[in-house]
């Protein structure tokens, strides 16, 4: 007999006599490696529970299905002292659909402090993700203490004012803002998110998005073109002209800031954006053309792709592979490269084609900077609509690979939430959750087609416990009904996207 344990992602095979009753507390583990990566076992009885891993992940993720089986108060900091919680007694068997199942947190456009980091972290693991990637640096602030280039933080860290959402005229908070972690700062959120079996991916964003590296060393921007000491790091949002130049000495100086990366990241991937280069400045710059004609590349683009490929070259010879968002894939991409397909299905398609490997974090439908109801109370309304439904349907292998062999090139997926709007801890839980828990779902369980999945029964099992188990753990979420006063913003515009949204039948 099958029950409704509420267990959320949802388990592959659950099976229950439909009895519960106390539970010792007892957890016996082991390991099998004949169950696949992160997949396990769970038999919980009166006298204990059972939990046999393919691998210890797939035993921390047993250990997080049985939290979910002893109740919402599980999920507080301490034990509360009333009568235990009856246990369902089941059998579960489980595994997970994708190997990344990822969640990017922008902590550049707004820092978010280490301790909200860490937090996340527990978040993530609660819902069995586990790639945690930190958006680092951007135009609008430097996050990452790198020893050999102390202005990067000293300066790049810290902006003069801060556009508050994207009205016109614009509204501004005249308070400076900033913050960046140290080396041991990052060093304790990998050893934590490891222990969680949770990897951490740094992202190190060029050539755009890097006025912050130039306000710290206007050397690095396109000098004969612009007066880059005359930059600061950007108080406004949006896509900036004000891009590296494509010399040996910003190729040096970022090989300088990646080696500090991998001494503080030990994981296989680097981030290293690639997004959004606007190339007016290099159509412009003297030093840029001439190397385009030194190099004899075609373009701009072919530009942009030769610094990428440096990189991935770079990375590949110290054991590392190079992830990128899928603007790297303009003018060719090194062997080994991973892409980040943010722009709809398509470069993920082209990537997966090329056999390169992807994940897959379309703006479409998982970019929780985006609205997520369109009621007239939402706090700074940005992007499209995604409501929980919208993303529960989210489909991470695009429909034209499906059953291809290329589908396998689809390593995984992930939600990304930029943060523009979301200027602290709270802001930053109403935009992740609930969706955040329809995401997980996508990413671990096998789920049908976007057409024959159970939304009514997810929202049943939400409801039946998991905003509880929310509540216990102090999640700031939006409730289905709307904000709470304190989760809005009046006064503070926002930008919605005018184009429809496209949604995964048209890919
Ligand atoms: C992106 O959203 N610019 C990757």
């Amino acid at each position: 007999m099958t029950i409704d344990v509420s267990v959320i992602p949802a388990p592959r095979r659950l099976e229950s006599a439909g009895e519960s009753g106390p539970f010792s507390g007892d957890v016996r583990t082991s390991v099998d490696p004949s169950l696949p990566p992160e997949a396990y076992r769970l038999t919980v009885a009166a006298d204990g529970a059972e939990i046999v891993g393919g691998d210890e992940a797939g035993v921390f993720w047993g250990r997080q299905t049985l939290r979910q089986l002893r109740g919402p108060d599980a999920f507080r900091r301490a034990p509360i002292a009333r009568e235990p919680a009856a246990v369902p007694y089941v059998t579960i068997e489980d595994e997970p659909r994708f190997a990344w199942r990822g969640f990017m947190l922008d902590v550049a456009r707004h820092f978010l402090p280490k301790d909200d980091v860490l937090r996340y972290i527990d978040l993530l693991a609660v819902h069995k993700l586990n790639v945690l990637h930190l958006h680092l640096t951007d135009d609008q602030g430097w996050r990452v203490e790198i020893e050999r280039y102390p202005r990067l933080t000293e300066v790049g860290a810290w902006r003069r004012r801060t556009r508050r959402g994207w009205g016109d005229p614009a509204v501004w908070d005249e308070r400076p803002h900033g913050g960046f972690y140290t080396r041991d700062d990052l060093r304790e959120i990998v050893a934590y998110a490891a222990e969680r079996h949770i990897a951490v991916v740094p992202e190190i964003d060029f050539p755009g998005h890097a006025q912050a590296a130039i306000a710290a060393y206007p050397e690095l921007g396109n000098t004969d073109v612009v007066d880059t000491a005359a930059l600061e790091v950007k108080t406004d949002w949006g896509i900036n002209p004000n891009v590296l130049a494509p010399t040996d000495a910003v190729l040096r100086f970022y090989e300088g800031v990646l080696e500090e990366v991998l001494e503080v990241f030990p994981g296989e991937f680097v981030h290293i954006g690639g997004d959004e280069c606007v190339k007016d400045q290099w159509r412009a710059s003297p030093t840029a053309q001439a190397r385009i004609r030194e190099l004899k590349l075609k373009d701009e683009d072919e530009l942009q792709s030769w610094m990428i490929r440096h990189f991935g070259r770079w990375l590949a010879a110290r054991g590392r592979r190079l992830i990128g968002w899928d603007e790297i894939l303009e003018g060719g991409l090194a062997e080994g490269a991973a892409v980040a397909c943010w722009r709809w299905y398509r470069g993920g398609i082209a990537a997966a084609e090329a056999g390169h490997d992807v994940v897959m974090c379309p703006q479409q439908e998982v970019y929780l900077d985006h609205v997520q109801d369109d009621g007239d109370q939402e706090p700074v309304p940005f992007g499209w609509v995604h409501t929980l439904e919208d993303v529960y349907r989210f489909e991470p292998v695009p429909p034209r690979l499906a059953g291809t062999p290329h589908a396998d090139r689809v390593i995984g997926t992930q939600a990304n939430l930029w943060s523009e709007a979301t200027e602290d801890r709270r802001r930053v839980d109403y935009q992740v959750f609930p969706r955040l828990v329809a995401f997980a779902e996508v990413a671990w369980s096998r789920l049908p087609g976007p057409d024959e999945r159970d939304f009514a029964g997810f929202e049943r099992r939400m409801n039946a416990a998991h905003y509880a188990r929310l509540d216990a753990l102090g999640v700031g979420y939006r409730p289905p009904s709307g904000p709470y006063p304190w989760q809005r913003r009046p006064g503070i515009p926002g930008r919605m996207h005018d184009k429809p949204r496209r949604t995964w039948h048209m890919a």
